[in-house]
């Protein structure tokens, strides 16, 4: 691995008396793409909240390139599950939101071309003018996802991000996603629970366990992208093998819908 640059340190966590994690150790590399793997319930939101600062380990330590996430947190994006775009403003405007949020109105009318340039990358040169409510949900994603890159952030938090969408956009998402990756060299922490998405996209997958939570294996994936996974024998054993992993996980998960 290259130099880390998220760092979770023997971090303990528990929410009232029930503990989620009790000493979890990971790292993710600076430019790696990794995704997180683990069934429901045991903490992988969890996670992406202590990197981004909304919450606080109570035992052991998370870095972020070297500092504490409450002095990191303008280096880190999020994209999460839904959108959460702001229905009164048009696509443009969403996408220059986290700017104007961190950096003030000023540099928010600076970046505006960059803003472009993030929807044509993301298909959607046409529907800066246009409206959340007049977009498809994958569209709406992808404004999201151009927004979580227009302040430039050295690492990209993922929540989820395609788990709401048709079968079809989901994979043309992962796609444009990758090849972004590949542009711009970002950090990108992943979370997923779909397993042949984690091997499509993922330079390692770190599988977590069940509550109270640990980093069960971690495993790199090199074959070379773009990825397919049926008929890839390596991919698919290491598809069968996941399967076979996690089918023991969630059966024995508690009864939980947190996702
Ligand atoms: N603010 C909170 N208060 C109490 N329990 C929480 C809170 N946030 C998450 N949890 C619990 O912590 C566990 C991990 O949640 P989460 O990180 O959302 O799981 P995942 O994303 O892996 O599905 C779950 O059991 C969830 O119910
Ligand atoms: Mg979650």
């Amino acid at each position: 691995m290259t130099e880390p640059s998220i760092v979770f340190d023997r971090v303990g966590l528990a929410f009232g008396g029930e503990a989620i994690y009790d000493d979890i150790s990971f790292s993710v590399g600076r430019g790696e793409f990794v995704c997180l793997l683990g069934p429901s319930g045991c903490g992988k939101s969890t996670s992406l909240r202590l990197i981004g600062d909304l919450l606080a380990a109570q035992s052991g330590s998370v870095t972020v390139d070297g500092k504490s996430p409450s002095e990191a947190w303008q280096e880190v994006a999020f994209v999460f599950q839904s959108p959460r775009l702001a229905p009164w403003r048009n696509a443009l405007a969403n996408v220059l939101m986290g700017v104007e949020l961190r950096m003030g109105r000023d540099e928010a009318r600076r970046r505006e071309p960059r803003a472009r340039e993030l929807l044509s990358m993301m298909g959607l040169a046409d529907a800066a003018h246009k409206y959340p409510s007049m977009l498809s949900g994958g569209e709406r994603q992808r404004v999201a996802i151009a927004r979580a890159l227009a302040v430039d952030p050295a690492i990209v938090l993922m929540d989820e991000p395609f788990s709401a969408l048709d079968p079809n956009t989901r994979r043309r998402l992962r796609a444009e996603i990758e090849s972004i990756w590949q542009r711009t060299g970002r950090t990108v922490l992943f979370v997923t629970h779909d397993i042949e998405e984690a091997i499509v996209l993922a330079d390692r997958i770190v599988l977590l366990s069940n509550k109270p939570t640990r980093v069960l294996e971690s495993i790199p994936v090199t074959a070379p992208r773009p990825r397919r996974v049926s008929g890839n024998p390596e991919l698919d054993a290491l598809r069968d093998r996941l399967q076979r992993l996690f089918q023991s996980l969630e059966h024995i998960a508690p009864e939980d819908s947190a996702s």
